[in-house]
């Protein structure tokens, strides 16, 4: 099968909302280790989808390998006008790849910023050396982002002259100076102290409400309630559950994503379950594989909705999700 392109080609829905992200059937393997099961994704220019989930779900491998970060095993990929048909490594598939990269931007739990370069530097090495843009453009874009994100006066800083949430501002304006269609974000807070977190949530908020399309995996459960357009709760490689944060968070429907806020959030991030309302673990909601009935009502630990506000917007019907097990693809390549 070969690579296929489609340029200047702009997909919209019926509300004429533009396509950005289009995922159809993604698989990923490690060798053996089958890590994203099949995946369909839809995002719209403007969407902020937040993924949660359980450690090892697959969070970080989705989107890695929607940058191709990683290689994805099989599966289609379209990101703004470049489609790329994943597995098969001929035809323009390096080009296609290289395409996606630049309209993505990628932000990661642990910065990785060049610690030789100060910070207007570490802005302007991608415009220049990948885009080829002239020095004293990308320095004019790198002055604006950085004064943009809240670093007007530590241009001239090096990553150790810098806080962690100044460095996170850093690699997000870092980001953005390659002008992408699209930011993936990584668990952006979960490396700072907690007194760092919200500069940085404010900033990823700013980039939303000025319609950037944004992917973001996080547990900070104040910031997706409140910036979210949907909600998306990964389990085994398995897109679970998605809607508005006011469905997911507080009308779950899946067993694995009840016990999931009810469990495993409040057991292993008590602070972000707080952040809901759940207070308490309930130990009486049975294990998903048990379930095989109907749902329980309001079993459970306490969800408050309390001031909550509905950022929704309409629903969008969800991916597959788990459909049995899927045939093991050729060995797993990388780039
Ligand atoms: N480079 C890799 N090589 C081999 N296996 C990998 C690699 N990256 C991830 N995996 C495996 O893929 C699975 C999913 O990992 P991933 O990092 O995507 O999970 P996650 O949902 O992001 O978890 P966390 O919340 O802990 O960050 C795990 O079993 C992990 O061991
Ligand atoms: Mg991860």
């Amino acid at each position: 099968m070969g690579t296929q392109t489609f340029t200047h080609e702009t997909i919209t829905d019926d509300k004429g909302r533009q396509l950005v992200v289009k995922v159809e059937g993604l698989q990923k393997y490690f060798g053996k280790n089958h890590v994203l099961k099949g995946i369909d994704l839809e995002v719209y220019k403007g969407e902020v989808l937040v993924l949660i989930g359980p450690s090892g779900s697959g969070k970080s491998t989705f989107l890695r390998c929607l940058n191709f970060l990683e290689d994805p095993t099989t599966g289609e990929i379209r990101v703004g006008d470049v489609h790329v048909t994943c597995g098969s490594h001929g035809g323009g598939f390096k080009k296609d790849v290289h395409e996606i990269r630049m309209k993505c931007g990628m932000v990661f739990q642990e910065f990785n910023l060049f610690p030789h370069k100060d910070a207007i530097e570490n802005v302007i090495e991608g415009p220049i050396l990948v885009k080829h843009e002239k020095k004293a453009e990308a320095i004019r874009k790198a002055e604006m982002l950085l004064t943009k994100v809240g670093l007007g006066d530590r241009m001239d800083f090096f990553p150790s002259q810098l806080s962690g949430g100044q460095k996170q501002r850093v690699a997000i304006a870092r980001a953005m100076a390659m002008d992408p269609v699209l930011m993936l974000f990584d668990e952006p807070t979960s490396a700072l102290d907690p007194e760092l977190i919200g500069e940085v949530l404010k900033v990823m908020k700013e980039l939303a409400e000025g319609g950037m399309t944004m992917i973001v995996v996080s547990h900070e459960m104040g910031f997706s309630r409140d910036v979210a357009d949907r909600v998306v709760y990964m389990d085994d490689g398995y897109f679970i559950e998605q809607g508005p944060p006011s469905e997911v968070f507080f009308h779950p429907k899946d067993d694995r994503t009840k016990r999931f806020l009810r469990h495993i959030l409040p057991e292993k991030e008590p602070q972000h379950a707080k952040e809901l309302g759940i207070l308490e673990v309930d130990q009486e909601l049975p294990e998903p594989e048990a379930v095989d009935g109907p749902p329980q009502g309001a079993a459970g630990a306490a969800l408050n909705e309390d001031n909550f506000q509905d950022t929704a917007i309409p629903e969008i019907p969800l991916s597959q999700g788990p459909a049995g097990e899927t045939p093991l693809p050729p060995g797993d390549e990388k780039l």
